[in-house]
């Protein structure tokens, strides 16, 4: 009598900060796992922590419809990072307790959706011997590896409909708008949002500026008749401990320049709500792409954008490392001929 045969079972858990399209990644996962290699699927709640206390559901093709359009999580998330250290001595070895219930659970594969943080614990996770595959998504589009993450589209969308509604009241004010958008230690955001938007000044963490630079530019644009001016300020740029970026920003200029000057800090705004179509269309071709690495067993690597065509690259080229804006981004060098100021030098 032959043996039967398992059927494959997979886990999705989705890890760090949310954003827009991970819903339809986990549908594009469950929907082929399910419908086209015939595995079972299980989501795993609130991040690692749902491996951590054993938390999870067994996903139908049932509860995977209707959620494409859908913001945040179907499964929840933390950012439970079960590799960093704790002083306590009686603290639990939470990656040992991870593999303990990945194979409890007959997990044969894990996808891990997630950003920067999210890749590092995946990476270690699968040096001990989990079968991991990575799903990039964040709204910092600072995953190493792939060309975008999804999340960055929609969150685009809305830091630049913010920046497009400042520019009505900044010129019924003659007012300066600073603008503070998301992107952590990465300019991605603001150097979207602020060229979509056509801001004036755009600030990143990869460019390091100067107030009296900035000041400069604003200044002389008040004297060449603009009526206003508006400042695109990256969360991730230096600026007062405790003090938001965007607010330190417009106290400054009000003092270097002393026109009326007035900030906006987006915030969770950005994060939230329904994802663009391109992310949707980014999300599903992920997910997808993702069981088929699981179906070739080809285990250790995150799917990731490259062009226009969808690829993989091994974890352990990604784990620890940020995409952040170059330099010599050629974007940053045709807008700045066009009059942007970067806050480094008057142009
Ligand atoms: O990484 C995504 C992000 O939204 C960043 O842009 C932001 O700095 C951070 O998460 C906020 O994190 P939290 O959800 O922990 O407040």
């Amino acid at each position: 009598m032959s043996a039967v045969k398992k059927t494959p079972r997979i886990g999705i858990v989705t890890a760090g900060g949310d954003c827009p399209g991970i819903n339809a990644a986990i549908r594009g996962v469950g929907k082929t796992a399910i419908l086209e290699y015939g595995m079972e699927v299980v989501g795993i709640s609130s991040g690692f922590l749902g491996l951590i206390n054993q938390e999870y559901t067994t996903l139908d093709e049932n509860q995977l419809s209707g959620i494409l359009t859908v913001g945040g999580t179907i499964l929840g998330t933390s950012r439970e990072n079960p590799f960093k250290k704790r002083s306590s001595v009686l603290s639990i070895d939470k990656p040992k307790l991870i593999k303990k219930h990945y194979n409890e659970i007959g997990l044969d594969a894990l996808v891990c959706i997630g950003g920067n943080g999210t890749m590092r614990t995946a990476a270690l996770l699968a040096e001990e011997g989990l079968n991991i595959i990575d799903i990039p998504k964040t709204i910092d589009n600072d995953v190493w590896g792939t060309d975008v993450s999804f999340g960055f589209d929609s969150a685009l969308w809305i830091a630049t409909e913010a920046i497009d509604r400042l520019h009505t009241t900044a010129n019924s004010h003659k007012r300066i708008m600073v603008i503070e958008v998301m992107g952590h230690h990465a300019g991605w955001l603001a150097l979207y949002s602020g060229i979509a938007g056509g801001g004036d000044v755009i600030l990143l963490p990869e460019v390091e500026y100067d107030i009296e630079i900035v000041a400069k530019c604003l200044k002389r644009r008040a004297i060449n008749k603009k009526p206003y001016s508006i400042v695109v300020v990256a969360e991730g740029i230096p600026s007062k401990k405790g003090e938001s970026a965007g607010r330190y920003i417009a106290n400054a200029i009000k003092e270097k320049t002393g026109l009326e000057t007035r900030e906006t800090i987006l915030g969770y705004i950005q994060r939230g709500g329904t994802p663009s179509p391109m992310d949707r269309v980014l999300g599903t071709r992920f997910g997808a792409s993702a069981v088929e690495l699981i179906a070739q067993k080809k285990f250790g690597h995150m799917v990731k954008l490259d062009g226009s065509q969808i690829s993989s690259i091994p974890l352990s080229e990604v784990g620890g490392k940020l995409r952040l804006v170059p330099m010599d981004l050629p974007l940053i060098k045709k807008t700045r001929r066009m009059g942007v100021c970067f806050g480094d030098e008057v142009n």
